[in-house]
C-alpha cells in the first residue's frame, strides 16, 4: 500500500514570499561541483562569510560534514553517491522553503544526479562548476587521500579510480584553480545580483 495516500500536504501562512520579505532576499541554493580539493568548500564558507555581514540568512551543506550525520551510512560507491545527492538536494529544499541562501559543496559527480537536483529545485539551483584541473588538486592533497588512492588505499577516488563528468553547462563557472579566492568569491557575489537574489543597495 502507498503509505503517500494517507498523508495530506499541510500549507503554511508563513510562505517562502513572505520569508524573502522578511529577509530581503530570496532563498536559493548554490550548488558548487568538482573535484576533491577543488576549493568547494573554501568558496562556499568565504561567500558564507560575505553574505552574513550583509545580515543574510545562509547555511553550507559540505560533503565531508554530512558525511559524518546525515549520510554517515553512505560510502563512495556509485549508489552511495546518487543516494547522497538526492538526500542533499530533499534538504536543500526544505532550506529554500525556510528562506535560507544554500551553499552546498558536493563533488556531485554525476551529471545525472545534479540534473536531478535541477528538476527538484527548478530556479532554485545554481550550478557552479569549480574549474580545477586533477593535477592542482592532486598537488594541492590538502587531506592527502590523492596519495593514498593513488597507492590504492583508498578505492572508488574520484579523478583516479572514478569518474567525475564535468558541467556542460553550469550555471556558472569559477576558475578556482588559478583565480584568487576574493576574485571567486566576488564573481559569485555579482551573479547573485544578476539573478535577483538580491538588490545592491
Ligand atoms: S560525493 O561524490 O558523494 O558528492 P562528497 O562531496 O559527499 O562526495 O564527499 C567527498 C569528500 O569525501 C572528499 O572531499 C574527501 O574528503 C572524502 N572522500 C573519502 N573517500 C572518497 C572517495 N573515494 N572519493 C571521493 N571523496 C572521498
Amino acid at each position: 500500500m502507498n503509505t503517500l495516500n494517507n498523508l495530506v500536504w499541510h500549507h503554511a501562512t508563513v510562505t517562502r514570499q513572505r520569508r524573502a520579505d522578511l529577509n530581503q532576499h530570496q532563498s536559493t541554493v548554490l550548488w558548487f561541483t568538482g573535484l576533491s580539493g577543488a576549493g568547494k568548500s573554501t568558496l562556499a564558507h568565504a561567500l558564507e562569510e560575505r553574505l552574513y555581514q550583509m545580515r543574510f540568512h545562509t547555511f553550507v551543506l559540505d560533503g565531508d560534514n554530512v558525511r559524518h550525520n546525515l549520510c554517515k551510512d553512505l560510502g563512495f560507491s556509485a549508489d552511495a553517491r546518487v543516494e547522497n545527492i538526492r538526500r542533499v538536494a530533499e534538504v536543500a529544499k526544505l532550506f529554500v522553503e525556510a528562506g535560507v541562501i544554500v551553499l552546498t559543496a558536493f563533488i556531485s559527480p554525476f551529471a545525472e544526479d545534479r540534473a536531478k537536483a535541477r528538476q527538484l529545485l527548478g530556479d532554485d539551483f545554481i550550478e557552479i562548476y569549480c574549474d580545477c584541473s586533477l593535477e592542482i588538486c592532486e598537488q594541492r592533497d590538502v587531506k592527502g587521500l590523492y596519495r593514498r588512492a593513488r597507492a590504492g588505499e583508498v578505492k572508488d577516488f574520484t579523478g583516479i579510480s572514478s569518474p567525475y563528468e564535468i558541467p556542460e553547462q553550469p550555471d556558472l563557472r569559477v576558475d578556482t584553480g588559478s583565480q584568487d579566492l576574493e576574485s571567486c568569491v566576488t564573481q559569485v557575489l555579482d551573479y547573485l545580483v544578476q539573478r535577483g537574489v538580491y538588490q545592491l543597495k
